[in-house]
C-alpha cells in the first residue's frame, strides 16, 4: 500500500471503510476519497475555503480557463497546459504517480489514461467534484484528502510527482517540495506549472494584489534553490514559460 500515516509514518491497514494507524486512529473514506484531514484544517484555510465554495464552477470557463488566460496572458489555454505535462510524464514512463493540490481532477482524468494516479488535495469540496467527475468519465483515480505539507504516502512510492497551479498557493512551499522529494523514487519525475516572476504578474501592484490574495510569485533562484534542498535538480534546461507560468521538470537524485 502506498499510503502511511501523515501523523506518524506508520504503514496503514484498511479496516471497515478505513485506513487505520495503530497509534493515531481512523482516517475515513467519504465516498470516493480517504480523509487525512478530517477537522485539522490546512495552515492555509481560508484558501481552501475558498476551493470548497468554487468547486462546482472550478472547470466552467468562468474560472480556471479564464484564469489561465490571464495568467499567460493569453498565450496557453488549459488544454495546452494539460498536455504539456501528460506528454512530460509520458517521457518519464512512469507507471504510478502523485497529482498533488489535485482539486477536481483536471489534471489527474487526463493522466490517468495512461498511469495509475493518485491525487491528494485540502478541499472536500474540489475531491467531491473529482469522484464524481472521475466516475463520469470513466477513469480512476485514488484520492486522499491531505495537506501538501505532510503527504499521507510512504517514502519512494511514486515514479513521478504532479502538481499544477499550487505551489505558488501553499504557505510553505519548501515543505512541500521536501514532501514530494520524500514519496518520489530516486531517478523519479517531479512536473509542475506555477507563476514566475515575469509578464503579468510582474508589475508591482499586480505582485501586492496576488501577494494580498495569498498568492506567491517564485524566482528562478528561489525555485531553484527549494528543489535542491528538496533533492531535485532540474531536467529541462529551457523551461517551457507561458508568460507568468512555468512548466518545470526535475529528477529526484
Ligand atoms: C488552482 S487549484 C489547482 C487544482 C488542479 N491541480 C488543477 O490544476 O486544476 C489549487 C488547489 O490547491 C489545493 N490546495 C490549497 N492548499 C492546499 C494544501 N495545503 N494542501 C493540499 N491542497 C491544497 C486547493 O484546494 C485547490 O484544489
Ligand atoms: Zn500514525
Amino acid at each position: 500500500m502506498s499510503y502511511a500515516c501523515p501523523s506518524c509514518g506508520a504503514p496503514l491497514e484498511e479496516r471497515r471503510g478505513a485506513l487505520v494507524c495503530g497509534s493515531c486512529g481512523e482516517y475515513p473514506d467519504r465516498g470516493g476519497f480517504y480523509d487525512f484531514l478530517g477537522d485539522d484544517a490546512p495552515q492555509n484555510d481560508a484558501l481552501v475555503s475558498l476551493f470548497d465554495s468554487v468547486a462546482r464552477i472550478y472547470e466552467t470557463p468562468v474560472w480556471y480557463p479564464t484564469g489561465m488566460r490571464i495568467a499567460t496572458a493569453g498565450r496557453a489555454s488549459v488544454d495546452e497546459l494539460v498536455e504539456g505535462v501528460a506528454r512530460r510524464v509520458d517521457e518519464s514512463g512512469a507507471d504510478k504517480l502523485l497529482d498533488v493540490a489535485t482539486g477536481t481532477g483536471l489534471f489527474a482524468r487526463r493522466l490517468a489514461r495512461d498511469t495509475t494516479v493518485y491525487g491528494v488535495d485540502a478541499s472536500a469540496e474540489m475531491l467531491r467534484r473529482a469522484v464524481r467527475k472521475m466516475r463520469r468519465s470513466g477513469v480512476v483515480l485514488e484520492l486522499a484528502r491531505g495537506d501538501a505539507g505532510a503527504l499521507p504516502y510512504a517514502d519512494d512510492s511514486f515514479d513521478a510527482v504532479t502538481c499544477a497551479g499550487a505551489l505558488h498557493l501553499l504557505p510553505q512551499p519548501a515543505d512541500a517540495l521536501d514532501e514530494m522529494g520524500r514519496v518520489v523514487r530516486t531517478d523519479g519525475r517531479l512536473v509542475i506549472t506555477t507563476l514566475v516572476d515575469e509578464g503579468v504578474f510582474a508589475p508591482r501592484p499586480v505582485r501586492a494584489a496576488s501577494r494580498l490574495y495569498g498568492m506567491r510569485v517564485f524566482d528562478d533562484l528561489e525555485l531553484d534553490t527549494m528543489l535542491n534542498t528538496a533533492g531535485f535538480e532540474r531536467v529541462e534546461a529551457e523551461t517551457r514559460r507561458n508568460s507568468s507560468l512555468v512548466t518545470l521538470v526535475a529528477r529526484r537524485r
